[in-house]
């Protein structure tokens, strides 16, 4: 997979990419991630990317000019054009699974004080990574691209997704490591009598109960038991 993230601010992703499972994605020819700045793209002798509303208001906002031209440079038939900001569809793990299995990904950072309506025209796809206000949406695409090339093929063991939080939307069960009491808290029985069975019901016991209490939202009788 390819994956281009168009910011004005190159120098915040400068270490993220490099560590852990997405540096090893790298390594492995899994995933190429190129940060593009789209100043390079502006006509304006000045490099300007943005200037003030029509109609009046506070701030700057960014120019159609720098991101059309940056996004048609390096688009192809195969590109996925995603703009980040805090107005567009909520993001979701069913949604990573998704875009984990395009093969060119174009995020464009969007910025706090705002970018041209028209710009929306150029994108296949909107996304918020929640409901709060972030400076710019850099962050947002580190959280982007690091859900989904986890879930590259060969990137982490496929069975480690299977037993994730909302795999079937189900929240993940608890886990425990040696030693058996710590500090008067115990692991519990069923976890350390060698019984298959009985652990893989504990588990899925534990899924259902924590997801119906803690995420409501998400439980579903119905669709757990087309599972
Ligand atoms: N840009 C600013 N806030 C954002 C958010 N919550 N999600 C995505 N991009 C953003």
């Amino acid at each position: 997979m390819k994956i281009d993230i168009l910011s004005l601010f190159p120098d915040i992703f400068s270490s993220v990419f490099e560590e852990s499972i997405i540096k090893r994605a790298k390594e492995l020819g899994k995933v190429e991630i190129r940060i593009v700045n789209f100043r390079d793209y502006s006509k304006d002798p000045h490099h300007k990317v943005d200037d003030t509303p029509y109609g009046g208001g506070q701030g700057m906002v960014l120019c159609c000019q720098p991101i059309f031209d940056c996004v048609n440079a390096i688009k192809t038939t195969e590109s996925k054009v995603i703009l980040l900001t805090p107005d567009g569809a909520v993001y979701k793990q069913s949604l990573a699974y998704d875009l984990s299995r395009e093969k060119h990904l174009i995020i464009i950072c969007g910025h706090y004080e705002g970018f041209d309506e028209r710009i929306r025209t150029l994108v296949d796809l909107e996304v918020s990574i929640g409901d709060y206000i972030l400076t710019g949406g850099e962050f947002a695409s580190m959280v982007l691209v690091d859900s989904i090339v986890r879930l590259l093929p060969g990137v982490i063991k496929e069975e480690s997704h299977l037993q994730e939080s909302f795999h079937n939307n189900l929240l993940d069960y608890p886990v425990y490591t040696k030693p058996r009491v710590y500090e008067g808290l115990e692991v519990p029985e069923v976890l350390v009598n060698g019984d298959h069975k009985k652990i893989d019901e504990y588990r899925e016991r534990m899924s259902v109960e924590r997801t119906k209490k803690r995420r409501p939202d998400l439980w579903s009788e119905e669709r757990y038991d087309e599972l």
